[in-house]
């Protein structure tokens, strides 16, 4: 693995979800691989989550990681080509991405979709910039488009909760695919696509369920990752003996990063919830409670919200062990 970007640079997918799960079960069985080894974690937007489980996951394999948020700690960055910073832009990623190509082995960028021009976040501007200059392998901690670290993160919890989920269910246990539902939610935000594009990628990629998007129309996502789903504007039929039930808001693809519909009875309920086959309730965090998701069933006994952010140290492990043994090489 050269770059991780998506899922697309994952050879054996079920595989990298196997490792995941053997560092949760023993984190420092690598600790010698990322010896002398840094890793630099630039952040053009806020993140708890990716910053520290990602951090954690560096220190488990061995390696130093250092965090720099481009906003607040430095030079305001260029990315338009033949630009002239005139303007309130500093230092051009022609310069910074090489200089931080020296001083890192890895080097992990965050950054957010403007949500203005389609063309530019899904041309994935920003991070295809580091990945042209910076001349070291490149870890996306969330880009315009995807989340590919979330996403590998939620098949690894789907994968443990399945195996060994303490919850009823009917004929889980291998004898049939998991139903995985992935469902639009009210925000009071336009939100980026991310995160369904790329949870819908990656399970579509696993094959291991059957697969589910439901949300208002004028909603629909890029078919590019959600070909392969079921997709449907009715909530109630979509949940029907879920399994696993993923809430996310994202705003408008088509008409680009508009709110249309932000109707709450799009938020999931206990009502809602009876529906499904007893489903375990999925969100890659933050979420607006009351607004995304109720109180209860962010407080009931199927949420698996904090299983799911602390297995994003494990992904993120599992994926710098990839990036360090082809560096190696
Ligand atoms: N889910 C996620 O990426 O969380 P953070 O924004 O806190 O990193």
């Amino acid at each position: 693995m050269r770059n991780f970007l998506s899922v697309h640079e994952v050879e054996n997918l079920s595989q990298l979800i196997n490792n995941a799960l053997a560092y949760k079960a023993d984190p420092f069985k690598d600790v010698t691989l990322g010896e002398r080894k840094r890793l630099g974690m630039l952040f053009l937007n806020p993140s708890m989550r990716t910053r520290i489980s990602t951090q954690i996951a560096a220190k488990n394999l061995g390696m130093d990681a250092i965090v720099f948020n481009v906003g607040q700690d430095g030079w305001t960055l260029e990315f338009e080509d033949e630009a002239i910073m005139s303007g309130t832009t500093v230092e051009h990623v022609k310069e910074a991405a090489p200089v931080l190509g020296k001083y890192f082995d890895i080097l992990g960028v965050r950054t957010f979709p403007s949500l203005k021009n389609k063309e530019d976040d899904y041309s994935e501007l920003y991070i295809n910039q580091f990945i042209k200059y910076a001349g070291v392998p490149i870890l996306s901690l969330e880009s315009a488009t995807l989340h590919p670290l979330q996403s590998l993160t939620d098949l690894i919890t789907i994968s443990e909760t399945w195996n060994y989920s303490p919850l009823p269910r009917r004929g889980a246990g291998g004898e049939r695919k998991p139903k995985i539902v992935l469902t639009w939610a009210p925000h009071v935000k336009a939100l980026p696509q991310c995160v369904a594009n790329s949870f819908a990628q990656w399970v579509n990629a696993w094959e291991q369920a059957d697969f589910v998007i439901t949300h208002p129309e004028d909603y629909e996502l890029d078919e590019k990752f959600t070909r392969g789903a079921t997709i449907t504007h009715n909530q109630d039929e979509a949940l029907k003996d879920a399994d696993f039930v993923y809430i996310k808001n994202w705003s408008t693809y088509n008409d680009y990063g508009k709110i249309y519909c932000n109707d709450p009875e799009w938020m999931l309920t206990n009502e809602k919830l009876a529906l499904t086959n007893h489903a375990r309730i999925m969100h890659c965090l933050p979420v607006r409670r009351n607004v995304e998701l109720s109180d209860e069933i962010l407080d009931g006994p199927n949420s698996i919200v904090t299983q799911q952010a602390g297995n994003r140290v494990w992904a993120a492990q599992a994926v710098l062990a990839e990036l360090l043994k082809t560096k190696k090489q």
